[in-house]
Formats: structure tokens, C-alpha cells, sequence
């Protein structure tokens, strides 16, 4: 009785037994594929057993033929379910990874926020924009001229002294109020016109609760042919119930040299009045310096104090609060 050489059967089973032991080990899915070229591959150990058919009988070469297929078909789906598992614990592998703790405590993010004297600008240049106000600017550093002289300050005139004005070295000064925005932007432009300007002021100031020694103000101006004191009063009024609703608000006659008549507005703060702004007609000779004919046009200003209208929006007690940089005061907002 003829049988198949032992050593083609044996390699045979021994073959498989290896790949299953070795795929079993397999631990990445590089591993797997490196196994499936070594046994399966075109040059892989299982070509090479079937190399050796040749040498068999006709009556041997089904059966060992059958048997061969049967271990490629095993390699094959063991190849499959490993490759299956790996992939899977790589996936849970990557969710574990990925896992966030909830519960862990969270990094402290300081967030920054717009301090209440930008955010009180913001909202009055909006207002302002929105009656169809141009925004203009001027010097801090400013000449004598276009901060007394041009706004009708004679130069011996008590109200300089109301100014507390200080002087640098050259003789300039820094600027004690936006009306000098006023001059400049009159004398660059035609009327009509209406113009809203932003910008920080200095004075030799005692400090105390409601003064401070830089502050910032907000002047607004209009020069047209028919601009009367009931457009001023309409334009405050306007103004005043954007910013804060329904609030009671006093007029008081005034005085300023660059206007002609003049008043002051008070709104309540802290259960008393609080000057926030002064206006008037703007005076003929403030016209005459820009260039303007006082019987042709008319005009109206009002110089706004930002700070004072920020402590009546919020109730603050002392204007000094707004410049301590103290965190715990600035959150509020
Ligand atoms: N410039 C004045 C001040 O700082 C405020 C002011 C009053 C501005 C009347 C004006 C105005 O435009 O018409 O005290």
C-alpha cells in the first residue's frame, strides 16, 4: 500500500500548527499582516509545501490537494477573526484614550471685558451715530488758541481760571476739554453740520469723589442755518432717554464763554444732582473764529462728563473706583 511521503503531511499540519500559535500571539495588526504574507504570500510557507506535490502520486495529490485547502481556509479565517479583535481593542484603546473626566476640576480661563468707561463711549457714540452724527477727534497736547483763545476766552478771562489748566514748558497745554474739537473741526468744514468727538482731558484737579484729574469727555456740536436752543434741549433730551430710560433731569441757566445762552443738565446720582454735561447756543464770536458768518448759521455744543454719566448708569460712589484697576470692581460690569 502506497502513502503519501510523511514528510508533505507532516510539514502540512506542522505548518498550520505554527501559523495558529503565531497568529494567536499576534498582537498588532502589522504583526498579522506580516504572518499572512509569510505563510499565505506567493512565496509564503504554504507555496512551498505545495511545492513538493509534484513528487506525489496520482491517487495521493487530491487528498494531501484537499487537506492543503483546508489549512489555508483555517490560517485564513483565524487571520480574520484576529484581525477583527485587534481592530476592535484599537478602537477601544482609542476611546479610552480620548475619555474626558467630567469631574476633573477645569483650567482657570481669565476672561477680559470692556471696562465701563469704553463700554458707556461705545453706547453714547452709538446714540450719536444713529441721530446721524459724524465721530471726530483732536489733540491732547493743545495750544492755547484752539483751547481758550478760538472758544472766546479773553486772555485775562476769570473763566480760564475755572479750568485749572496745566501748562508744559513751551507754553501749550494739555487740553481741559473737547471743545477744542470744536475749532478744529469748524475750521476743516462747511455747515451744515453735526459732529460727535471722544476724548480724554486734564485739570489741576483736587481729587475728590467727583472730580478726577484725566477724564475723558464727549462733545457734540451742529451748525446749520436754523439751529434754535429747542434742537439743543430736543437733542439732550433724546440723548438722555437712550442712555438711561425715563430719569428726572434739570436744566440750570449757566455761563461758558464760547456760548450764548448757556446751561448745565443734572441728573440724580446718589440721591442728590450730579452735573453731567454743559451746553448752550454756540457764541457769534466762536462762528467769527472759524470763519462762519453769525448771521447766516446758528449752532448748539454740549461737552458730556463720560465718568459722571457711567457713575449715573451704574450708581458708582466715587469716580476714583473707575481707575484703581481693582478686579473685584470692575467684574461688576
Ligand atoms: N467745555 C466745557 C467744560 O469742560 C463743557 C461745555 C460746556 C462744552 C458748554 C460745550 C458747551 O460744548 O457748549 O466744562
Amino acid at each position: 500500500m502506497t502513502t503519501a511521503p510523511p514528510s508533505l503531511e507532516t510539514d502540512l499540519m506542522a505548518m498550520k500548527q505554527a501559523a495558529q500559535t503565531a497568529i494567536a500571539a499576534a498582537t498588532t495588526l502589522d504583526q498579522l499582516e506580516q504572518l499572512r504574507i509569510s505563510y499565505l504570500g506567493k512565496k509564503g510557507q504554504l507555496s512551498k509545501v505545495l511545492g513538493g506535490m509534484g513528487k506525489l502520486s496520482a491517487a495521493e495529490r487530491p487528498r494531501i490537494g484537499a487537506l492543503a485547502n483546508q489549512v489555508k481556509g483555517l490560517i485564513q479565517d483565524q487571520l480574520e477573526q484576529s484581525k477583527i479583535a485587534l481592530e476592535a481593542a484599537q478602537i477601544e484603546a482609542q476611546l479610552a484614550a480620548e475619555t474626558l473626566d467630567v469631574t476633573m476640576p477645569g483650567i482657570f480661563q481669565p476672561q477680559g471685558r470692556i471696562h465701563p468707561i469704553n463700554s458707556i463711549i461705545d453706547r453714547i457714540v452709538d446714540i450719536f451715530v444713529g441721530l446721524g452724527y459724524t465721530v471726530a477727534s483732536g489733540p491732547e497736547i493743545e495750544t492755547d488758541y484752539y483751547n481758550f483763545e478760538a472758544l472766546n476766552f479773553l486772555p485775562d478771562h476769570p473763566a480760564r481760571d475755572m479750568q485749572d489748566t496745566l501748562y508744559l514748558p513751551n507754553g501749550d497745554l494739555m487740553r481741559t476739554h473737547t471743545s477744542n474739537v470744536q475749532i478744529r473741526y469748524m475750521q476743516n468744514h462747511q455747515p451744515p453740520l453735526r459732529t460727535v468727538a471722544i476724548g480724554r482731558c486734564y485739570r489741576r484737579d483736587t481729587v475728590d469723589a467727583t472730580h478726577a484729574a484725566v477724564f475723558h469727555q464727549i462733545e457734540f456740536f451742529a451748525v446749520d442755518t436754523d439751529i434754535t436752543f429747542t434742537d439743543l434741549r430736543g437733542t439732550i433730551k433724546v440723548f438722555l432717554e437712550a442712555l438711561y430710560g425715563d430719569i428726572p433731569v434739570r436744566f440750570r441757566p449757566s455761563y461758558f464763554p464760547f456760548t450764548e445762552p448757556s446751561a448745565e443738565v443734572d441728573v440724580q446720582w446718589q440721591g442728590k444732582w450730579l452735573e453731567i454735561l454743559g451746553c448752550g447756543m454756540i457764541d457769534p464770536n466762536v462762528l467769527k473764529a472759524v470763519g462762519y458768518d453769525p448771521e447766516v448759521y446758528s449752532g448748539f455744543a454740549a461737552g458730556l462728563g463720560v465718568e459722571r454719566l457711567a457713575m449715573v448708569q451704574h450708581q458708582i460712589d466715587d469716580i476714583r473706583r473707575l481707575y484703581n484697576s481693582d478686579l473685584r470692581f470692575l467684574r461688576q460690569f
